[in-house]
């Protein structure tokens, strides 16, 4: 069985460059989708999360070529609006395809889409902004087809500041006739980077990373080029890393206006920060603290995609903390394979006492999702021994190549697949 095979209690040292955002790359793959031609994105990490996506993509019949860490995408050979279920189903943010093929081709078929078992993940309200720009939607057994001859502007109030929701609105609404208004948008730096996304490509969006997005509906977009930003996650997983291992690392291709509350919960625990440009120097401390209460909450609250990783750093810090989430119900399954490697930590209902020990040490621990894989590695890195870290295709979603990176500043972590070579 593959896992990482880490043996802990060396300090990170050296630099990284951060790969580019997956949250931002995902949604801005399926908005090539909203017209024909040539497109080239760029900074793309290497992640089975895009590799579903582009097995999408070309099974709905666009080409699509890797060059090291770009992607170029000919979208004018579109030949079918149905998502194939098998790959629909291993990845939730395949629901990104519904907004551009809906503009595209008056047409999108899917079914139900997977992802990371991190609690209920409904698409009420994908559906409910679909349906105000006009399309209708028809759920069968066990799909969902939504189309629409034309779609119109709208105001649409989301009861949640849904990421995924608001993205998908966007995208349904460059080309729709009339201004659309999503009220109570999200506000994620993912989110801006896909309307600047959208404008480039002659779209006429406004406003994201504000409550309130609005799009005027434009009669033609045009193929472009585009890097997408940073990874704020990955960044503040290594940041969290460094801080924990008593390293020093420099991080480059990092924004910082991005990471404000992950970077002030780092200063809290000890962690001592130096920004330059668009670098960002951590380095650990032998004596992190408690920080008292933690509360996930859309950006630019603290982000539940850093809530494992912080549970890690913080179950070594002296003191009490606790971690309340409040954006996913089933996002604590890092507790018990914590608790493994010697963490004290009590899980109450939505939220987890923990109770900083000296240290942790190494145990065979199971990743049951993407963020979940990132804490226990981290975990594994300052630990005391060796850590096994099994379920790596949860990571893969997320971090590219997490080992090589890790190696790099001199963390001692291998990839280990089980097979023994015959000769
Ligand atoms: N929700 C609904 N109905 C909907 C949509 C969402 O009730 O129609 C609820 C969800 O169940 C959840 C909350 O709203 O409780 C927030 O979900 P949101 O839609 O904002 O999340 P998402 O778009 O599915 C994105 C990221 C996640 C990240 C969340 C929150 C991408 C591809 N995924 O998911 O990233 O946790 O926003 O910030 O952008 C990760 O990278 O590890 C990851 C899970």
């Amino acid at each position: 069985m593959e896992q990482y095979v880490i043996k802990g209690g060396k300090p990170l040292y050296g630099t990284v460059r951060v790969q580019g955002a997956k949250n931002s790359a995902l949604p801005i793959l399926a908005a090539t989708l909203l017209v024909e031609g040539i497109h080239e994105i760029r900074d793309v990490p290497h992640l089975s999360d895009i590799d579903v996506m582009g097995r999408i993509l070309k099974a709905l019949g666009v080409r699509m070529r890797w060059d090291g860490n770009n992607i170029k995408l000919e979208t004018s050979t579109i030949k079918t609006s149905r998502i194939p279920e098998s790959l629909m189903r291993q990845m939730r943010s395949s629901i990104f395809l519904m907004g551009p093929m809906l503009s595209r081709l008056h047409e999108v078929i899917i079914t139900p889409p997977g992802g990371c078992a991190i609690g209920a993940r409904p698409i009420d309200l994908h559906l409910k902004g679909l349906s105000l720009l006009g399309a209708k939607i028809e759920e069968g057994d066990g799909f969902i087809r939504c189309t629409a001859t034309k779609l119109r502007g709208a105001d649409i109030h989301l009861d949640l500041p849904s990421v995924g929701a608001t993205e998908n609105i966007m995208m349904a609404a460059v080309r729709a006739e009339g201004i659309t208004v999503i009220r109570n948008a999200a506000r994620e730096p993912e989110i801006a980077d896909l309307e600047s996304f959208l404008n480039r490509m002659g779209a006429d969006v406004s406003g994201a990373g504000t409550p309130t997005v609005v799009i005027r509906g434009v009669p033609r977009l045009h193929s472009v080029s585009y890097e997408v930003i940073p990874d704020r996650i990955v960044a503040g997983t290594l940041a969290a890393a460094a801080a924990m291992t008593g390293g020093e690392i420099l991080l480059t291709h990092v924004v910082m206006d991005h990471m404000g509350s992950t970077l002030e919960l780092l200063e809290r625990t000890g962690a001592i920060l130096k920004f330059e440009g668009d670098s960002l120097w951590v380095k650990g401390s032998s004596q992190l603290k408690a920080v008292g209460n933690v509360v996930t909450g859309p950006y630019p609250g603290f982000p539940t995609d850093m809530q494992p990783q912080l549970m890690a750093l913080l179950s070594v810090t002296a003191g009490s903390s606790n971690i309340s989430e409040r954006i996913f119900d089933g996002r604590f399954k890092h507790v018990k394979e914590l608790v493994r490697m010697g963490a004290k930590l009590h899980p109450l209902k939505n939220s987890v006492e923990i109770e900083g020990v000296s240290h942790l040490h190494g145990a065979t621990v199971q990743a049951t999702d993407l963020r979940a894989g990132a804490a226990l590695v981290i975990a594994g890195l300052a630990a005391h021994g060796t850590t096994r870290v099994l379920g790596l295709h949860h990571i893969d979603r997320g971090y590219d190549h997490l080992d090589r990176t890790l190696l790099q500043l001199g963390g001692q972590i291998q990839r280990w697949s089980g097979k023994v070579a015959s000769c």
